[in-house]
């Protein structure tokens, strides 16, 4: 039985700000940012979108051709949520009318959780192959103002149908992982922003990679040339660069230096426009490579490098399906994406800045697009959504 992605969809801020811009106010040279760090805009929230919103415009989509009756669990991923208890995949839930039995819960391990939620999904639907499971990554990255992963923000929500009849990719039973402790990229609970440890955790990153594809050799015996594709993490695309060279070095294919660049660049256009998505990155990319390939993929197999500081890595595969490119939601991806409208400046230091008030009290937020979806208020410390049609 083939287990996989039946079904995936992305969404992001409808609002975004050029690194050019970010490059003048900080008396940079934009091409740090658009050539060294390979981002070239971000997507900022304004108020009134947070990482439910997201995930309710992108599950909404996802869920298009699919019977709703069929699912039976919602995984949540994120590194921001917003409640220590309650899962955010419940108010999700409710604003998409689903099943109520319905297994619900958040999965967090910085960015590698969507992973995590994937990995489960296949073994849920393996025990049950007759239902589905919805599984979504969000996260809104956010690091100091003026800080040096500033570039490298970002926010957006990828949401996955996992089931046994993956239209896009099935996903090999193989894994490779690695856990280590670290301190190279962490949020404690009274921080809004994360903080890094910048070039450590690119180290970190490598040496993740290392270990979960010796771990994947082992338990595959496959080897490097048994790829056609691959998907990295992407906390920046530069990162994907540094990434595949790490493995083919390791791998002793460092003759290929020109087939290497193409074993991953269509997986880098969306990331590069959205920026850092947290636990949706690697799965941006998956969508950026199945929509931007100009050959057909069927049949082809794509290596997944999944990344989390603090940290955990896992190197996983998936074969790509027949006529997969009949259940892509291209068009509505790309229209997302040119229909946003960019920030000054100020609408970014004003959007950054803008803090949900923590005092009990009746508040009602400012409206701006946020798709189908919008946090209206909070009142008793309750936040309260919207849907728009
Ligand atoms: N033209 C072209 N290139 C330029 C340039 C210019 N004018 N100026 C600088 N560059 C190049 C540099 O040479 C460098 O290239 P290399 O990486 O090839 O050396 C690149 O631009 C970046 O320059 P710096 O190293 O000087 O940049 P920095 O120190 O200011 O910050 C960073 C880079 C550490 C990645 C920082 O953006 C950061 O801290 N980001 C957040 C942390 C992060 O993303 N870590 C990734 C691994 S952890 C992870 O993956 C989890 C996660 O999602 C966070």
């Amino acid at each position: 039985m083939n287990i996989g992605i039946e079904s995936l969809s992305f969404y992001t801020s409808r609002y975004y700000l050029d690194l050019k811009t970010l490059a003048r106010a900080r008396t940079v040279d934009v091409d740090k940012y658009y050539l060294g760090i390979g981002q070239e805009k971000m997507a900022i929230p304004p108020p009134g979108e947070d990482v439910i919103t997201m995930s309710a415009n992108a599950a909404c989509q996802a869920l298009k051709k699919i019977d709703y009756g069929k699912i039976a669990g919602l995984l949540f991923a994120t590194e921001s949520g917003i409640d220590q208890s309650k899962a955010g995949g419940i108010y999700v839930h409710r604003l998409l009318e689903l099943p109520k039995n319905c297994r619900v819960f958040e999965l967090k391990q910085a960015c590698y959780s969507g992973t995590a939620g994937l990995q489960l999904a296949v073994a849920m639907i393996a025990r049950h192959p007759e239902k589905k499971i919805l599984v979504v990554a969000a996260d809104v990255a956010r690091y100091a103002m003026a800080g040096s992963g500033e570039a490298t923000q970002g926010a957006g929500a990828v949401a996955m149908i996992i089931s046994a009849e993956p239209k896009l990719i099935a996903i090999e039973p193989e894994a490779g992982y690695y856990v280590e402790d670290v301190m190279d990229f962490w949020r404690p609970n009274y921080l809004q922003e994360a903080l890094v440890d910048g070039k450590y955790s690119i180290r970190v990153y490598l040496k993740a990679l290392a270990e979960s594809w010796h771990h994947y050799c082992q338990v595959s015996g496959r080897t490097f040339s048994d790829f056609y594709r691959f998907c990295y993490h992407l906390p920046f695309t530069r990162m994907a660069e540094k990434a595949h060279h790490h493995l083919v070095k390791l791998t002793g294919n460092e003759s290929l230096a020109e087939l290497t660049l193409t074993q991953f660049r269509d997986s880098l256009s969306y990331n590069r426009i959205i920026g850092n998505s947290y636990t949706a990155s690697l799965y941006l990319g998956l969508a950026s490579l199945l929509e931007h390939a100009a050959e057909d993929l069927t049949g082809k197999r794509i290596g997944f490098f999944s990344y989390g500081s603090g940290c955990m890595g896992e190197f996983f595969s998936g074969i790509v399906q027949q006529d997969y490119k009949n259940y892509l939601f291209t068009e509505t991806h790309r229209n997302i994406l040119n229909d946003r409208t960019e920030l000054t400046y100020q609408d970014y230091e004003n959007f950054y800045n803008f803090v949900y008030p923590t005092d009990g009290g009746d508040h009602k937020f400012p409206e701006y697009e946020t798709g189908m979806f919008r946090l209206v208020g909070i009142k008793e410390h309750k936040r309260i959504y919207e849907r728009k049609v």
